[in-house]
């Protein structure tokens, strides 16, 4: 099958999402001469419109594993703006060594239903955005070298494929639901209106939390104010130059410990074909 255009499409709020999907789209351009197209939808603005492959396409589509799915606020985009039109599709999701539970099912079951057809499938284990203390310093070497096998495996795939097989396979559900976060004593941690603090002594008003907030949440005015949702992705956590922001609820706090506890064990990445 022949392949003229290579996306690499994603939405990644603390950057490990987009590493492995240029990984994975650097490497696929290089073994085929083809360019490669950015398409970088975690800021709001670029979520207003709607993106179309066509045949001929190949879609690289990453995102992170929030609560064993998809990221709930980013699901309506990916349902409706990311259209298909019988392109093929590699579907990517990064997970902070806990798993990716049903999170790489959902989006090759979403990308399916907007006319995709999925070749690959790959899960990738990444520092978790919470704490340092998981998967720490990954994507590293060995991830990256994962991410060349994965595209020399797709493309070996591809140049056999003389119609589109079935879709990929992967390991999950796409209508599970959402990972129940545990605190300390094992309970369920409801943090759901947990909102990210502002350390106003530390605080120089750069602006920065603004400009990365992939929900367009921090008030431009008053950066210590939200004005919507925060789905505590830690952009602006990560991103602020100064360390002023920060999360200080105590059953958020209970289940970053708890994950501390229980998943520091490197978890391996798994691919499917
Ligand atoms: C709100 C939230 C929920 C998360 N849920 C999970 C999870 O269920 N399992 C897991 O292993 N990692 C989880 N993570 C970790 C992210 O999947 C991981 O850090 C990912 O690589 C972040 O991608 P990004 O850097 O592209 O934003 C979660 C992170 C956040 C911010």
């Amino acid at each position: 099958m022949k392949i003229n255009r290579i996306y690499a499409v994603y939405w990644s709020a603390t950057g490990n999402t987009r590493k492995i999907v240029e990984r994975i789209s650097d490497k696929l351009a290089t073994l085929t001469d083809l360019p490669i197209e950015t398409i970088d939808f975690t800021l709001p603005p670029k979520r207003e419109q709607k993106y179309e492959f066509s045949e001929g396409d190949l879609v690289i589509v990453g995102t992170p594993t929030y609560a064993g799915k998809t990221p709930n606020k980013i699901l309506p985009f990916l349902k409706s703006g990311l259209i298909g039109g019988g392109a093929a599709a590699i579907a990517v999701v990064t997970f902070g060594n806990r798993s990716f539970d049903n999170s790489l099912a959902e989006l090759c079951d979403v990308l399916e239903s907007n006319s995709f057809h999925t070749i690959a499938g790959g899960a990738f284990a990444c520092r978790h955005a919470f704490t340092d203390k998981m998967a720490d310093g990954r994507p590293d070497t060995g991830d990256l070298l994962d991410c060349d096998l994965f595209s020399e495996k797709i493309l070996a795939k591809i140049q056999n494929m003389d119609t589109f097989p079935e879709p990929v396979k992967v390991d999950g559900d796409a209508s599970a639901p959402y990972y129940v976060p545990k605190g300390t004593d094992g309970q369920p941690a409801k943090f759901l209106k947990a909102v990210v603090q502002t350390d106003k002594e530390i605080c120089v008003e750069c602006g920065t939390c603004i400009e990365l907030c992939p929900m367009g949440s921090i008030n431009p005015l008053d950066v210590s104010k939200n004005i919507g949702p925060c789905i505590k992705c830690h952009a602006c956590v990560r991103g602020c130059p100064t360390g002023a922001k920060y999360f200080s609820d105590p059953a958020f706090l209970s289940h970053v410990a708890m994950l501390e506890m229980n998943f520091t064990s490197r978890k391996e990445n798994k691919l499917f074909y």
